[in-house]
């Protein structure tokens, strides 16, 4: 098994409608894939975990990675796991607010700061969010209907 991480910027059109799109095509894919995850949309900005066999994660990342709805993809965590974060989402959608992230992300911060500080997160403290989140500890994410 392997878990990425990564953050990315969102296309400026980005809206519930297009978000809901992609959530219906992820877990769809997802489920055919054995692959699960989060994906959260923060003010502009992906940040997504998906998790599972190494060469279908490998697949979906690179079709991922050329989707035309966001851009500046940014590997933050690639490797190998033992254990599952997600078990049961083929891939739960949210937004959330960037200042409600536990990531010191400030509210009038540009992206790319915000990005920067993302990236700067050690990969056990963002697993450790990711875990959180699962676990519903995280209040602060309203979900995106597939
Ligand atoms: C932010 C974002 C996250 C995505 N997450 C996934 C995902 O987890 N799994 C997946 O198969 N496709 C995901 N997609 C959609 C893929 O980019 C792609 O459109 C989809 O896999 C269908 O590929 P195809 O059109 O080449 O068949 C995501 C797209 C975006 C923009």
């Amino acid at each position: 098994m392997h878990r990425v991480i990564y953050v990315s910027r969102a296309a400026e059109n980005m809206n519930f409608a297009s978000l809901s799109q992609i959530a219906t095509t992820a877990q769809r894919y997802n489920e055919r894939d054995n692959l699960s995850g989060v994906l959260l949309w923060v003010e502009g900005m992906f940040l997504q975990l998906i998790e599972g066999p190494k060469e279908n994660l490998h697949n979906t990342l690179v079709r991922i990675q050329n989707d035309s709805r966001h851009s500046g993809l940014l590997r933050l965590s690639y490797r190998p796991t033992y254990e599952v974060i997600c078990t049961d989402w083929t891939m739960g959608c949210y937004s959330a607010k960037a200042s409600a992230l536990p990531f010191g992300l400030a509210h009038a911060e540009s992206l790319s700061t915000r990005i920067q500080r993302i990236h700067a997160t050690p990969d056990k403290q963002l697993e450790r969010f990711f875990r959180q989140f699962y676990c519903g500890d995280f209040k602060h994410a309203e979900p995106i209907a597939a």
